[in-house]
């Protein structure tokens, strides 16, 4: 039985349109609420997709709202294939073909075989030995508030933190980091909007995407190239050289991994920093629990702060059989779009799912994505970065709050916040 009409029609009734960028222009608690009426519409609503100019036509998506929805499709990537693109709408064609395709757009075994080579920056192994790194770039972070006074926590405190983490994994040089992060900021303002607006404002971000991958491509082929004669004790070194099994990433490949830790790696732990903030100020009694005992609670804390904000808000797949995922039957081609807002306060599978809550059982959330293998491959850098930033920040400026009210990002992609002021004790 397909109910894609109905479902279609019923959400227009209701007046929920999640390709419509006026819906990532409202308030967290309103998109919630729809994201729960949604949910209780008990089938996958189908939503049409807009054509953009230059960017791949939408064919449109059914919307995977329930927690149980996403693990399924996460979990059986034979049937919801990452390729062509997991992201959403999908990047034309000729875009893969200039820049190469990151493996989060990838089935196996092209995927399986990058992620044994890439594997090797994130073992425990590997972040053991970055830990004292991230532990220094931390207290340098906190020095710099301490001289020039509070501000806004985004641009003084989480994303030279965790920008200055990723170079260092990757071993690109101090000079070159506001560089990097400026052409980050240029590729994350596109990722949040395509596909939303046909407009020139679309072909602008379009443009500047672009300038900003070649600019990052170009940086990045240099390092790997002088790492392939001279090999150093870094991340790069290790990619591009052969492992015992004789792989390695080529230059381009390389390209594109960087493109895919400076966007996943690094807009995303940014931000849980900058909502942790805010969180732990709107929620005074978590915070004292949290600092009682900090190593009993940041575990749990860094947990329940990723399912609560959902850093990430979607991924996409496209179908490849006929199979039935509650209560709709989708057809070879059908894509879905995976709304981890969503499914992290499904009541089916968090009880009082909309309180913040840092004692909660953990192990459910789909944050870092659904159990599968996509699972998000920086989950325990993201959270020994969380764990020294918070411990640092919190034993360093005491009183530490946000001052005000955040400025968000206007995105589908990213639950992210631009500027947050805030003040400590001093
Ligand atoms: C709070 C922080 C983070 C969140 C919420 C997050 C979220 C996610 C999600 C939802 C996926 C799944 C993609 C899919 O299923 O298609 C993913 C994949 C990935 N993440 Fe993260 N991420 C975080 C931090 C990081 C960091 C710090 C890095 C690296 C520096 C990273 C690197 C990656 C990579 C390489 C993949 C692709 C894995 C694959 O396709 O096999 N992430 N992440």
């Amino acid at each position: 039985m397909t109910v894609a009409p109905y479902s279609a029609a019923r959400a227009r009734e209701l007046g929920i349109d999640l390709v419509d960028i006026a819906f990532w222009d409202r308030p967290h608690e309103a998109r919630l609420a729809d994201f729960a009426r949604l949910r209780a519409l008990g089938a996958p609503v189908y939503f049409a997709e807009p054509r953009v100019p230059l960017v791949r036509a939408g064919k449109g998506f059914h919307a995977l709202v329930r927690h149980a929805d996403v693990v399924e499709a996460s979990r059986n990537a034979k049937v919801f294939s990452s390729e062509p693109a997991a992201t959403s709408p999908e990047p034309p064609p000729w875009l893969a073909k200039l820049f190469g395709t990151p493996m989060v757009n990838m089935d196996d075994p092209a995927h399986a075989r990058l992620r044994r080579i890439v594997f090797r920056a994130f073992t425990p192994k590997m972040l053991a030995r970055i830990e004292d790194e991230v532990q220094a770039i931390a207290s340098r972070v906190v020095d710099t508030v301490v001289e020039e006074g509070p501000r806004d926590f985004v641009a003084q405190v989480a994303a030279p933190f965790q920008l200055a983490v990723i170079c260092a994994m990757m071993g690109i040089p101090e000079k070159a980091r506001p560089y990097v992060l400026s052409r980050v900021d240029a590729m994350t303002e596109y990722s949040g909007v395509r596909g939303s607006l046909a407009s020139p404002r679309t072909l602008r971000l379009l443009y500047g995407n672009l300038r900003a991958i070649v600019d990052l491509h170009r940086l990045v082929a240099r390092l790997g190239r002088v790492r392939r004669e001279r090999p150093a004790d870094d991340l790069v070194s290790a990619l591009v050289n052969a492992n015992p099994d004789g792989e390695r990433l080529s230059i381009r490949e390389l390209g594109s991994f960087f493109d895919l830790l400076l966007v996943a790696g690094n807009e995303t732990t940014r931000n849980t920093l900058t909502h942790g903030l805010k969180l732990f100020t709107d929620h005074p009694d978590q915070r004292d629990l949290l600092l009682s005992d900090y190593d009993a609670h940041i575990g749990g804390a860094i947990e329940e702060l990723v399912r609560y904000v959902s850093p990430i808000i979607q991924f996409r797949r496209t179908v490849t059989t006929e199979y039935e995922l509650g209560g709709h039957t989708f057809r070879p081609g059908d894509k879905v779009v995976l709304f981890y807002p969503a499914a992290n306060r499904d009541p089916e599978a968090f009880k009082d799912p909309d309180s913040f809550d840092i004692t909660r059982e953990p192990g459910r959330h789909v944050a870092f994505g659904g159990p599968g293998p996509h699972l998000c491959l920086g989950a325990n850098l993201a959270r020994m970065e969380l764990k020294i930033m918070f411990r640092e920040l919190f034993t360093r400026l005491p009183g530490l709050r946000a001052s005000g009210e955040p400025a968000y990002l206007l995105s589908n992609f990213d639950n992210g916040i631009t500027r947050l002021p805030f003040t400590y004790s001093r």
